[in-house]
């Protein structure tokens, strides 16, 4: 696991934004493709901005296949809808060779059995695909994607992609699962502002229940990066 500290939210996503071009260099070099997950929420919004206006040249876009952590069940010009934000900061200025979205417009396991099916397809496989980066957020209560405390997702290992009924919602997500999560050869958190601090330091530095905190749960090979704002690491030891 690493972690990595910047003064500002601004910095922080600044950050991303280069790490995200070198992990699409690297993968493009070694596998002719970038296959990429993307987190929702208002996070990363900075972040894709970056990419859209600084780096429209300084990645093979045509080679970069664009898929979702997690998405509302909305249709996608709804404005909580992931993929609405995901467009308008950068979707739509740059030239991605294809985006996968998540159909929440759709009954919810429907969209969830639909989206497990593109990933077979897309990546011809039966074994658990393997993305080259997912980007994660966590919510104050220490979900991440749509893996919410308490919630059926967070034990499914024979699925990629499930509907999660969220109580305290009173909505179901569709969520990629823990083992098509942990898959990944990088997994990066994008943690931003003080309301998280306490959370982070939760995940990070406890043994807290994975049920109540299920970023904890994200163990991928060599463990995630995590890449934080002070505010939100202002808690951590
Ligand atoms: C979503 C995201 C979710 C998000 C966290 C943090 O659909 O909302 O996938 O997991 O990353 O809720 O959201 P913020 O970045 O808005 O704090």
């Amino acid at each position: 696991m690493s972690v990595y500290v910047y003064d500002t939210p601004e910095e922080l996503a600044g950050a991303a934004a280069r790490e995200f071009a070198d992990r699409a260099g690297e993968a493009i070099a070694e596998r002719g493709r970038f296959a990429v997950v993307l987190a929702g929420g208002s996070t990363p919004e900075a972040m894709y901005g970056i990419l859209a206006s600084d780096y429209d040249d300084q990645i093979d876009w045509s080679k970069v296949y664009v898929f979702f952590g997690d998405e509302r069940t909305v249709p996608p010009h709804h404005d909580d809808s992931n993929h609405k934000m995901a467009s308008e900061a950068l979707l739509d200025h740059v030239p991605v060779a294809n985006v996968h979205r998540m159909r929440g417009e759709l009954p919810p396991d429907e969209a969830a059995a639909a989206y497990e099916e593109e990933l077979r397809t897309f990546f011809r496989t039966e074994e658990v695909p393997r993305f080259d980066l997912i980007l994660l957020g966590i919510g104050a209560d220490g979900h991440t994607a749509s893996l919410f405390p308490e919630t059926a997702a967070l034990e499914v290992s024979d699925r990629w992609v499930v509907a999660n009924p969220v109580l305290k919602l009173d909505a179901a997500r569709i969520t990629l699962t823990v083992p098509v999560i942990n898959a990944a050869r990088t997994v990066t958190f994008l943690v931003a502002g003080e309301d998280k601090a306490e959370t982070l330091k939760k995940i990070l530095e406890s043994d807290a229940d994975p049920r109540a905190y299920p970023a904890r749960l994200i163990q991928p090979q060599g463990g995630p990066e995590w890449m934080l704002d002070r505010a939100a690491a202002s808690a951590l030891s």
